[in-house]
């Protein structure tokens, strides 16, 4: 069986090429190649890799791209590529073509494969806005307050559909947000969450754009990757695909307290406290906590609180 793996060369998807690789097998059946899709072929060491790894590099919304990509042998597509909330809200016409047309695209390339591939496709809390109830659960409408969002919710409701009809089988997770995320900031609202631990941790100042009181729900990368590729294998039923993801529920506040206790107050006084509005306004749309019964149920992993999140970091700091 050929999977393939869309925004290959991102921060998810490479860590879910590298677990699928090492896996060797999905579904019971074994992984003859992981073929990438993205923009620069990704960075990814997996001994004995050799020629299961086949990078295509190129543009999502290319539906020749597409087509070479997805074929008769495709049995299972983790849809990833996409642009991220900040980048979508001020740059409208990159995050349609790339949230929507290539979300839309990728679809039709497996719809004319004619394997009825699984879809794993990563959404995102973001598909939620307006007035929420306290716990947000699977049922809750979908009613985005960004572009990113609504873009989201399309990729959903396309996915939905093509399930409906036979052409796939789809999936579509909503991840919480990735906290500690390694590396540099990226342009999603959501970027300073990993910002105010990770750069204290080196000892580089953070801005925190939130009031301290910001309820958050984040995951850990680990569990986002285990998540994602058991996506691929849960049974969701027949017709609810969209899923919210195990999280944790913790306040900014409590987030920087935790880093005081763990590596020492001066490291949390690296923490800047500057009020941006822009970014608290698509924040607190966010449901700060959803209903996970059903993710648990179908056995999806979740972190036992912040601390683990936190530990996880550590350690991959070596601190
Ligand atoms: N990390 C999080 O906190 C989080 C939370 C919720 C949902 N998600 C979703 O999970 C997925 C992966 O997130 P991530 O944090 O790894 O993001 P990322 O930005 O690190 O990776 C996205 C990848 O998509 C690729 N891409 C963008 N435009 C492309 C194009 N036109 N053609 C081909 N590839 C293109 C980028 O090159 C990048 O490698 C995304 O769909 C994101 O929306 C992430």
């Amino acid at each position: 069986m050929d999977i393939v793996v869309t925004g290959a060369a991102g921060f998810l998807g490479a860590e879910v090429v590298a677990a699928l690789l090492r896996r060797g097998e999905l579904r019971g059946q074994e992984i003859s190649r992981v073929v990438t899709v993205d923009r620069v072929a990704p960075a990814v060491e997996v001994d004995g890799a050799g020629p299961r790894l086949v990078p295509a590099v190129g543009d999502i919304a290319d539906p020749d791209l597409l087509d070479a990509v997805v074929d008769q042998d495709t049995g299972v597509v983790f849809h990833l590529a996409a642009v991220v909330s900040g980048q979508a809200e001020v740059d409208h016409e990159l995050g349609a073509r790339v949230n929507v047309d290539g979300t839309r695209r990728l679809l039709e390339a497996c719809r004319r494969a004619g394997s009825t591939p699984v879809v794993v496709f990563a959404s995102s809390l973001a598909v939620y806005g307006g007035e929420l109830p306290p716990v947000v659960d699977d049922v809750t409408p979908l009613w985005p307050s960004s572009t990113y969002g609504t873009q989201k919710a399309i990729g959903e409701l396309l996915l939905a559909d093509h399930t409906r009809k036979g052409f796939v089988d789809g999936r579509a997770l909503r991840l919480p947000t990735i906290c500690v995320r390694p590396g540099a900031p990226n342009r999603a609202a959501s970027s300073f969450l990993s910002g105010i631990i990770r750069e204290p941790l080196a000892g580089v100042p953070a801005v925190c754009p939130v009031p301290p009181e910001t309820q958050v729900w984040l995951a850990s990368p680990e569990s986002a990757v285990a998540n994602l590729v058991a996506g691929a294998e849960v049974d969701l039923g027949s017709d609810r695909r969209g899923v919210n993801l195990p999280g944790v529920s913790v306040s900014v506040g409590e987030m920087v307290q935790a880093l005081a206790e763990a590596a020492g107050p001066e490291v949390a006084e690296l923490v800047r406290w500057e009020p941006d509005p822009a970014v608290d306004a698509i924040v607190r749309t966010w449901p700060a906590r959803t209903d996970i019964s059903r993710a648990v149920a179908a056995g999806f992993r979740a972190d036992a609180g912040f601390g683990d999140l936190l530990a996880a970091h550590l350690r991959r700091i070596g601190r």
